[in-house]
């Protein structure tokens, strides 16, 4: 997805700043990430393969833009929140890996270059994902000794509200609730399991981006609230515009292989609104969504974070 060329919001364009913190989220990643001798040069390989294959970072840019609307003066501290914001895509690199395997998905195609396992075999592209996990947590809990008890605490609170969101209660379990429904009918598989499912496997990981970034952006609890309901509404949106995509995107744009869901015998929202319904109530997350932002006078990038989810075409 392009993001739009044009802002509202302040000097910068909103493409520029997706421009700059995209950079900068990138030449994190290539730092934080292991390289040989410390581990094997394959597994090393494997992991900067997807995480470099060309992804949109929105889970990073969510982290940094809303450390930076929490902020005074709208430039959060990026030596605390960046690394919040490369575990996050970290874990979303990871999810895609394993979401691809053979045994979930069967993908061959992700962010436009051949999957993982496809490339370095079903094992090595496990472990690939088992290391993109861990490595995430090490990143988050890194710190150092003159740290302030202040920022290790936050780093703690964002810490465990990561590991929330990726496991059980909420990644994982969206993917469990997903590969248990795939084939089942709409008739037994109602609109609020299937809203449930969305909410687990990306809201909950959007969410966190978001949160994570309030957090350690040093935002009030009201506001990391406000910020979690707005990111509540996005997740959701997020991911019934990628059931659209399915069906209506261009492969070549979304770097995936287009029309796997129904194949599969998915339920998405399509499948069980209708394509114009879903766009509708995507379009309606997204109002609920900058409605808790105005709610809770929260400004900056969020709101054309908000609006790009809905207008993208990968
Ligand atoms: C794809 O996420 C997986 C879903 C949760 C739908 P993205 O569309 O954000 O994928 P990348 O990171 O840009 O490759
Ligand atoms: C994936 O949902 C969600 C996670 C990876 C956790 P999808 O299976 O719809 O994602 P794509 O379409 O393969 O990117
Ligand atoms: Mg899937
Ligand atoms: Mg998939
Ligand atoms: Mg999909």
């Amino acid at each position: 997805m392009t993001p739009p060329s044009e802002s509202t919001a302040g000097v910068t364009t909103f493409a520029d700043y997706v421009r700059g913190r995209r950079a900068a989220v990138d030449e994190a990643l290539g730092r934080l990430l292991p390289s040989p001798p410390a581990c094997p040069p394959l597994i090393a390989e494997a992991m900067r393969y997807t995480v470099f294959a060309g992804g949109k970072r929105l889970r990073p840019l969510l982290t940094l833009a809303a450390a930076d609307s929490v902020t005074p003066g709208g430039m959060a501290n990026d030596g605390e929140v960046l690394p919040a914001a490369c575990a996050v895509e970290l874990i979303h690199t990871y999810s895609l890996v394993h979401d691809d395997l053979p045994a979930m998905d069967n993908d061959t195609l992700r962010r436009g270059q051949p999957t993982a396992h496809v490339v370095y075999g079903e094992a090595v592209a496990i472990l690939a994902g088992d290391a993109l996990l861990t490595e995430a947590f090490r990143v988050l809990a890194r710190g150092s000794e003159s740290d302030p008890a202040s920022l290790r605490a936050r780093r703690l609170r964002t810490l465990e509200y990561i590991a929330a969101a990726a496991g059980p209660e909420g990644m994982v379990g969206g993917q469990v609730m997903d590969v248990s429904s795939t084939g089942t009918t709409s008739a037994v598989f109602d609109t609020e399991r299937l809203r449930a499912t969305h909410e687990r496997k990306t809201g909950a990981l959007i969410r966190a981006a978001a949160v994570a970034g309030a957090l350690m952006g040093g935002s009030s609890h009201p506001v990391a609230d406000a910020v979690d309901r707005y990111a509540t509404h996005l997740g959701l949106a997020f991911q019934i515009v990628d059931d659209i995509l399915d069906i209506e995107g261009v492969q070549e744009d979304l770097g995936k292989t287009a029309g796997k869901d129904a194949d599969a015998g998915k339920p998405t929202y399509p499948a069980m609104f209708g394509l114009e319904e879903s766009r509708h109530l995507a379009a309606r997350s997204i109002a609920d969504a900058k409605a808790e932002l105005r709610t809770a006078g929260i400004g900056g990038r969020l709101f054309e974070i908000a609006d790009w989810v809905l207008s993208r075409t990968r």
